[in-house]
């Protein structure tokens, strides 16, 4: 997506070979318009699908997720981090450990959104080792879903995530796939 790599050249900062920092559109500060293109973008990819679900995790895969679901008029999910008040005992949960964090989280969403019905599509701001998305799809499947595929904003291919799930045979689609941070410099693929 050309609009969204400009982006990353413009506006992201290279913080070490295995970090890029998207602080001004994505993971602090969001940019509606570019938001807007790429929940259309999304749509386009997986306009052969009927997607019943949109399935992400809190906090920056919300904005990419509800832009999709806008588009396509299915309703949004994300899983939390956090136990929260009202979040009974009724979830679905899954142990996610981040590789940049060195801790493993344990994330859960509601019995009440997913099914055996749903046609799920999940979405993620970046895809760097593929925990999340793995939590995503223990979720999915303790639900009897059914996973269309993955949608990625930002993958970084020069790690593993995106080798390990296309390995498995699931559909990872990504807006903008790095080669490689090195050198204080973002170079994509094709
Ligand atoms: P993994 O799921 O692919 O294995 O990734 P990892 O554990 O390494 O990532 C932990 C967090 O760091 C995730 O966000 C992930 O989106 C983010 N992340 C990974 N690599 C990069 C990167 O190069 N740049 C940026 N900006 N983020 C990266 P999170 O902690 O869940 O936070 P949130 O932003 O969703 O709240
Ligand atoms: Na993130
Ligand atoms: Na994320």
């Amino acid at each position: 997506m050309k609009s969204l790599k400009e982006k990353i050249v413009q506006e992201g900062k290279v913080l070490s070979d295995t970090v890029l920092k998207v602080d001004t559109f994505l993971n602090h500060q969001i940019d509606p318009l570019l938001m807007k293109e790429i929940g259309e973008e999304f749509a386009n990819r997986f306009s052969d699908q009927v997607i019943t679900k949109v399935l992400t995790i809190e906090s920056s895969g919300i904005a990419p997720a509800t832009m999709l679901g806008l588009v396509i008029g299915a309703p949004v999910v994300f899983a939390r981090k956090k136990k929260s008040l009202t979040l009974a005992n009724n979830v679905y949960s899954s142990k996610v450990f981040s590789f940049t964090k060195n801790e493993t989280n344990e994330i859960s969403v509601s019995r009440d959104f997913l099914s055996p019905d749903d046609n799920v599509l999940i979405i993620d701001d970046f895809l760097a080792n593929g925990e999340a998305v793995k939590g995503l799809l223990d979720i999915a499947e303790q639900a009897g879903a059914n996973v269309i595929g993955v949608g990625i904003v930002i993958e970084k291919g020069f790690q593993q995530g995106g080798q390990n799930l296309r390995k498995q045979g699931i559909r990872v689609e990504s807006l903008a796939n790095i080669k490689t941070l090195a050198n204080g410099q973002v170079e994509f693929f094709d």
